[in-house]
C-alpha cells in the first residue's frame, strides 16, 4: 500500500484555524497555529503493525524565523524542537522528516509550537 496522508484541517486543532488563504495546500485547506506557545494538532494513525514509520509534515513558514515544535508520540515528546525553517513566502510548502517507533492500531502524533511565534502553516502529516 501506498501512504496514508491525514490532513492537518481533519486533526484536532488546539489554538488555531482552519484557513485556505495561502494557495499550494493539499484537502481544503490548512491550520494556521496561533502565534503562541502551546498551539497544536494532534492527528490519530493508524498503523497495521508496531514498528518504525517516517513521519513527513509538510509545513510552509513565511517568516525568515524558525517556528520550532514538539512532535509527540502517544504522549511522549520524541523529537525536542524540531526545526520548521522559513519556506520563502506562505505558498511554498515543504517537509519535515521524522522517524517515530508506531504501536499497531491507533496512535497519536502531536505537533505543539515552542514559542510564541507558534508553529508554522500546517498542511497535512504523511505516513
Ligand atoms: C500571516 C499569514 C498566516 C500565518 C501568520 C503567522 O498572517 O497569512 O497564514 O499563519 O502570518 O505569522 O503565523
Ligand atoms: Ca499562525
Amino acid at each position: 500500500p501506498g501512504p496514508s496522508v491525514y490532513e492537518a484541517e481533519d486533526a484536532t486543532i488546539t489554538a488555531g484555524l482552519v484557513e485556505s488563504n495561502h494557495a499550494g495546500f493539499t484537502g481544503r485547506g490548512f491550520v494556521n497555529y496561533d502565534n503562541a506557545v502551546g498551539s497544536a494538532v494532534e492527528w490519530t494513525v493508524n498503523a497495521a503493525t508496531a514498528g518504525p514509520a517516517d513521519v513527513v509534515l509538510r509545513y510552509a513558514n513565511g517568516t525568515t524565523a524558525n517556528r520550532p515544535m514538539n512532535i509527540a508520540l502517544n504522549g511522549t515528546v520524541v523529537s525536542s524542537g524540531l526545526t520548521f525553517p522559513g519556506t520563502g513566502n506562505w505558498d511554498t510548502w515543504q517537509t519535515k522528516t521524522v522517524r517515530v517507533n508506531l504501536v499497531a492500531g491507533s496512535n497519536k502524533i502531536k505537533a505543539t509550537a515552542t514559542t510564541s511565534d507558534g508553529g508554522p502553516n500546517m498542511d497535512k502529516l504523511t505516513v
